[in-house]
């Protein structure tokens, strides 16, 4: 098998080539990556040799006919993916997430490839806190930002390219990963970063806001499980049980490098802040039989804490500028 893995060089992009081609020896993995400022070359060194780079646009009509033509499957990652960015520009997220999506589906449809298509819980919107509800498949879209609106685009541009033209897709919605190689503007590895730099971390308003947290090798594995068994058409939301309050998050941060768990600030909240998100997984695990490995959020974390202690190399380049960005709106 032949896949295609667009956003590689991205946070779950990376991880998931990295994981097909630790358990997948047999496929063959092409990467398409427009390397913005999200995408890091670097985060495919370890399996350079085993995989095909190339640089270019999801929104380039031709370049994705010429790469899709070739192949089994494309897995489709690439986004612009930050929440806060979205408030401040729009566009970009309009142009990737929307036309970008648009222009795979053109070119999978054209050549019959079998397509996976990579999206978020929040297109759901959010949840009221310390209520049970937690999102299925049958929750109304209903997104809050220009971020999680144009993923909602896009999850529905692939369901009508299903039912109009017989495309060969799925799709999964999940929630917030953590895990190695994840940008430092998003929420834990920020923190990280800012204890390690002797910055205190920045908790947005009052912290309660709830995120429902999974380690990406869980996501990865889902999605491969999903491609493996799952049913055209069919949309299955990804998820570990993992509710955590930003204020526990921060803490826990703090007390597993050591340092007095109240040393944080309270920042500006972002306009718009979505209370709390929670994935109801059950069709997941009843219907595909999949289960997370990380069940325990002290243990996944710890070992995130120690990937940015040994990879400084790696996150340094980003750090200044998305702390510079972060000052200018007083976050
Ligand atoms: P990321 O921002 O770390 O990576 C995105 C990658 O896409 C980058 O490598 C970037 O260079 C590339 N890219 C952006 N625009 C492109 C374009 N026009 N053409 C080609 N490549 C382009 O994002 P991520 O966190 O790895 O998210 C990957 C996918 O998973 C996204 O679709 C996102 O919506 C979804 N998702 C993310 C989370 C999360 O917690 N991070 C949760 C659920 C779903
Ligand atoms: P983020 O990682 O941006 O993911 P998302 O917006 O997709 O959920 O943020 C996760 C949560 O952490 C969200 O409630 C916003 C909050 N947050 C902070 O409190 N401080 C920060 O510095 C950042 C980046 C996020």
């Amino acid at each position: 098998m032949h896949v295609l893995v667009t956003g590689g060089a991205g946070f779950i992009g990376a991880n998931f080539v990295h994981h097909t081609v630790r358990t997948r020896p047999d496929v063959q993995v092409t990467v398409l990556d427009a390397l913005t400022y999200a995408g890091n070359e670097r985060s495919l060194s370890p399996v350079e040799d085993k995989v095909t780079f190339t640089k270019g646009d999801i929104a380039d009509a031709d370049l994705v006919d010429a790469l899709v033509k070739d192949v089994d499957l494309v897995v489709h990652f690439a986004a612009e993916s930050h929440n806060d960015n979205s408030l401040h520009d729009p566009w970009p997220f309009v142009r990737t997430n929307v036309i970008g999506t648009y222009q795979l589906l053109e070119a999978v449809r054209r050549h019959g490839v079998r397509y996976h298509h990579v999206s978020t819980d929040e297109v759901y919107g959010d949840l009221e806190l310390g209520d049970p509800t937690r999102f299925t498949p049958q929750t109304p879209y209903n997104p809050s930002s220009p971020y999680s609106a144009t993923k909602a685009s896009s999850d529905l541009l692939v369901r009508a390219w299903v039912r109009s033209f017989g495309v060969q897709a799925t799709i999964s919605n999940c929630s917030n990963n953590y895990g190695p190689y994840q940008h430092v503007e998003k929420f834990i590895p920020r923190q990280i970063t800012n204890v390690l730099d002797g910055i205190r971390p920045k908790l947005y308003g009052t912290g309660e806001n709830v995120r429902d947290w999974i380690h990406v090798d869980d996501h990865n594995s889902a999605v491969w499980a999903i491609i493996d068994r799952g049913r055209i058409g069919e949309t299955y939301l990804i998820g570990a049980d993992g509710e955590q309050d930003n204020k526990t998050v921060i803490e826990l941060i703090l007390e597993l490098m050591g340092q007095e768990p109240k040393a944080y600030d309270h920042v500006n909240d972002r306009p718009g802040h979505d209370l709390r998100y929670a994935i109801d997984a059950g069709k997941l695990r009843t219907e595909l039989g999949w289960e997370p490995r990380y069940t325990t959020f002290r243990d996944g974390l710890t070992a995130t804490i120690d990937w940015y202690r040994s990879n400084e190399a790696w996150w340094r380049p980003q750090k200044g500028e998305t702390e510079a960005r972060y000052g200018v709106l007083g976050r």
